[in-house]
């Protein structure tokens, strides 16, 4: 390499534009291996193409899991998923932050799994402190087992936004001001499990899982976690004196995003704890009367 460019006959763009895809190929396209422990089923999470692929498989015996090495206080994570195609049902793949401890954070995706041809759910939720009880659920508007989507987290000081290909589908924001307590002092790893739990998963349970359809498999790539704090050591990786806070750290939805979410939220949502009065009946959580 340093021959290759102490050559004088190299143009000076091509080593610019090698230097350029170097840096962003060190920094923009997640590996499985660097990032991600496998946590659960052996030989049922499989990383592949060198890092690229990652498959989670569920059979009668076990499910399967992975982890993040690192640990995250604010981010704005992508990570790419195809859905276990055909007969689903009873089947659960989750994909969510938590932190440790009893007085856990958490922020949740989970696609509970149909029968082939009826539509998954997507279900999402908040912890703080170890308390959830903020269920949001929705019908995707493609079919998620065909291709890869990708599904975001933004979560900053202000605020957390659930996205699926870049729409947005929930906001909770920090309400601490009128004492609803919000993830901002734990960090969190990132997880992801496929698991069985035709207990409850699909039509309520009503629906069991096809044993016969096993291996289900779940796949995961492109893995971004370029725009989050990593938390290493008692410190975060945006904690040095001359960082300047990026965007996301601050990001909040303009009127586009808005009417975008609205969409959602009219048109794929359904089941919204804030509007589920036989659930409080001594009156709703103080966060859902504030919009
Ligand atoms: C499965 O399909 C049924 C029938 O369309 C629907 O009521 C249900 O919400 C779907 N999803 C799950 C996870 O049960």
């Amino acid at each position: 390499m340093a021959s290759f460019l102490a050559s004088s006959r190299v143009p000076m763009l091509v080593v610019v534009v090698l230097f350029t895809l170097a840096s962003l190929m060190g920094s923009s396209l997640g590996n499985f291996y660097q990032d991600f422990d496998i946590i659960w089923g052996d030989w049922r999470a499989m990383i592949l193409n060198d890092g690229e692929l990652l498959n989670l498989n569920l059979d009668q015996a076990s499910g399967s899991g992975f982890q993040s090495k690192n640990e995250y206080l604010f981010g704005k994570i992508d990570m790419q998923l195809k859905l276990v195609p055909g007969n689903s049902a009873g089947t659960v793949t989750a994909y969510y932050l938590q932190s440790k401890g009893s007085a856990w954070d958490e922020i949740d995706f989970e696609f509970l799994g149909n029968l082939s041809g009826d539509p998954y759910i997507l279900h999402t939720n908040v912890y703080s402190q170890g308390k959830g009880d903020k269920e949001q659920q929705f019908y995707l508007w493609f079919d998620p087992t065909a291709d890869f989507h990708t599904y975001s987290i933004l979560w900053n000081p202000q605020r957390i936004i659930f996205f699926v290909d870049g729409t947005p589908i929930r906001e909770f924001k920090n309400m601490e001001s009128i004492g609803v307590p919000f993830p901002k002092y734990q960090p969190m790893r990132l997880y992801s499990t496929l698991w069985n739990a035709d207990n409850w998963a699909t039509r309520g349970g009503l629906v069991k899982t096809d044993w016969s359809q096993a291996p289900f498999t779940a796949s995961y790539t492109n893995f971004n976690a370029n725009n989050a704090c990593v938390w290493f050591n008692g410190a975060s990786s945006c904690d040095t004196n001359n960082f300047s806070p990026p965007s996301w750290l601050s990001e909040d939805l303009d009127s586009a995003d808005l009417d975008k979410l609205q969409w959602v939220q009219t048109n794929n949502m359904i089941y919204n704890y804030c509007t589920d009065a036989k659930r409080f009946p001594q009156g709703f959580p103080p966060e859902c009367n504030m919009s």
